[in-house]
């Protein structure tokens, strides 16, 4: 999207409070990679989760708990946001942003890698944002529908990954991993799904069917 449009969006609507300034802050002197959500994808996670009025959340990738925040902002009291990590460096910076935004009590990290991970988790999530490595991303998928209630939403992070996912040439683990979770996305009779052109894109699928 045009920036101009991005700030509009930004500034108007998703103006981060101190708390989200300060995580980003921290983000940055840690050298995190920049890849957290943007504000304006946050607010956009946070509106759907309120829409739904989920109460248990799964968050594939936490990084430094920026968009963590987000997510389990959404949530009523007593709901969980359950969100994986496998560094445990960015792990320890996610868990201080949680207590930073007095949040700790609604959020459950496990640190690990996700495949070993999503076996352990009982279904029923009214949501679940995937947002880790790209290339098990099929995978990913087919977690997201196995954990996922009827009615409950998938969601996943860089649907675009930068313009590669509609370069068919480009052979890379990412790019592929990212083509074929939009093909069963697009396609599987469990999902029905769209692609909202938020920052790199956000896959947004609601699960209708348990079954195909
Ligand atoms: N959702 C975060 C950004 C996540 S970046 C935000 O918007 O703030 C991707 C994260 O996924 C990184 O922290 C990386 O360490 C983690 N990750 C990558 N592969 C993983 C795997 N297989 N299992 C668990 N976490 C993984
Ligand atoms: C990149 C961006 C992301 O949002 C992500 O989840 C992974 C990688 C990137 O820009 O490389
Ligand atoms: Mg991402």
């Amino acid at each position: 999207m045009d920036d101009r449009f991005e700030r509009y969006v930004t500034e108007l609507f998703a103006a981060e409070d101190p708390i989200l300034s300060k995580i980003r802050a921290r983000h940055a002197a840690e050298n995190l990679p920049a890849i957290n959500v943007s504000p304006e994808e946050g607010k956009l996670l946070y509106v759907l989760l309120r829409a739904i009025q989920a109460k248990r959340v799964l968050e594939i990738g936490s990084l430094g708990g920026y968009s963590g925040v987000w997510l389990a902002r959404a949530l009523p009291a007593g709901g969980e946001l359950t969100t994986i990590e496998k560094d445990h460096r960015h792990a320890k910076i996610a868990r201080d942003a949680f207590d930073l935004a007095r949040l700790h009590g609604r959020v459950q990290l496990i640190e690990g890698s996700a495949l070993e991970v999503l076996p352990t988790l009982p279904p029923g999530f009214d949501a679940v944002f995937i947002d880790a490595d790209k290339e098990p991303l099929p995978q990913y998928f087919e977690w997201g529908m196995k954990l996922l209630r009827r009615g409950g939403l998938l969601l996943c992070d860089n649907a675009f990954f930068h313009g590669a996912a509609l370069d068919p040439n480009d052979r890379s683990g990412n790019a592929v991993g990212v083509r074929a979770f939009n093909e069963l996305a697009a396609h599987d009779p469990r999902l029905v799904a769209t692609i909202i052109p938020v920052r790199d894109g956000l896959v947004i699928g609601v699960k209708t069917r348990d079954s195909a």
